[in-house]
């Protein structure tokens, strides 16, 4: 519902807009695009999807979940890691024959990355000043911690995260895992604890690491209305339109490059 309202308000801003490139950075499965791709393909432009990822499983994955639901649209898959610098050629080249570009970066990916400022100047320096940029991450809510914690514990996530603990030599058995959230960096963190001394080795390389010892296994930094607003501001972003569901967990942003004048 809300992706709805914001992709009609980008139509409204593009009235002579006939081809548009969807660049969804960091695609994941792809699924997440599904509500703004319904409703631009009602509309009378000419779509092009682009998953931009750093894995080429997931990307594999995003298109054929549309090309499945989405027979008509062509897609354009590109293997990219963009903390590696801008991908201005990239999106220069995705411009022709008329083509205007909006990005997506969705499911709070940006509060996975340390350097969130990083993250978002290649973003901008990949922009021509007529690109859009539509953001979306989880936003803080103090009173609702205990409802985002969740989201970091069960099988799934655990597997995941243990993928590299195991494959240097960290049994499950031997630690414990625990999701917190930390209140100074506002972010949410998944640690394991050791219950023993373990002995691990990477590329060769062995060493010991010993009984209580925490390891940091992943993060996710939350944001309020103002800490994403004023991030994007000060890496160079003019903010177009913001959108909040109704209790106010998930923002969605709709920003362009700053133009200066001289
Ligand atoms: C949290 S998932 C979000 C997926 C999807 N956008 C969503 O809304 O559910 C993050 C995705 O970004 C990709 N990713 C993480 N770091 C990346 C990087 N440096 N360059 C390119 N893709 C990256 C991951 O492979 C993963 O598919």
């Amino acid at each position: 519902m809300l992706f709805c309202t914001s992709s009609k308000n980008f139509i409204s801003s593009f009235p002579n807009c006939k081809k548009l490139n969807i660049i969804d950075v960091g695609c994941g499965n792809g699924e997440p695009v599904a509500p703004i791709l319904d409703v631009l393909v009602k509309q009378d432009i000419q779509l092009r999807y682009v998953p931009i990822d750093i894995s080429q499983d997931m990307l594999d994955i995003a298109e054929e979940f549309v090309k499945k639901n989405y027979e008509k649209l062509q897609t354009k898959s590109v293997e990219l890691d963009f903390e590696m610098g801008n991908f201005s050629d990239l999106m220069f080249e995705l411009k022709k024959d008329g083509y205007s570009n909006l990005l997506l970066f969705l499911g709070s990916t940006l509060g996975n990355h340390s350097d969130r400022q990083r993250v978002l100047t290649n973003f901008r320096d990949s922009m021509s000043s007529d690109d859009f940029l539509i953001l979306g991450v989880e936003l803080t809510n103090f009173s609702k911690i205990n409802k985002i914690i969740p989201h970091y514990k069960g099988k799934l996530a655990e597997d995941f995260l243990y993928l590299i603990p195991e494959n240097i030599g960290i049994k499950r058995n031997n630690t414990e895992c625990n999701v917190s959230w930390n209140d100074r960096l506002n972010q949410v963190e998944v640690k394991i604890v050791l219950k023993k001394n373990i002995n691990a080795e990477i590329d060769s390389e062995k060493f010991t690491l010993e009984k209580d010892e925490q390891i940091l296994l992943s993060r996710s930094a939350k944001f309020t209305e103002w800490t994403i607003t004023k991030l994007l501001s000060d890496v160079g972003f003019r903010t177009e339109l913001l959108t909040t569901t109704e209790d106010r967990g998930y923002l969605l942003s709709m920003v362009q490059p700053t133009r200066y004048g001289v």
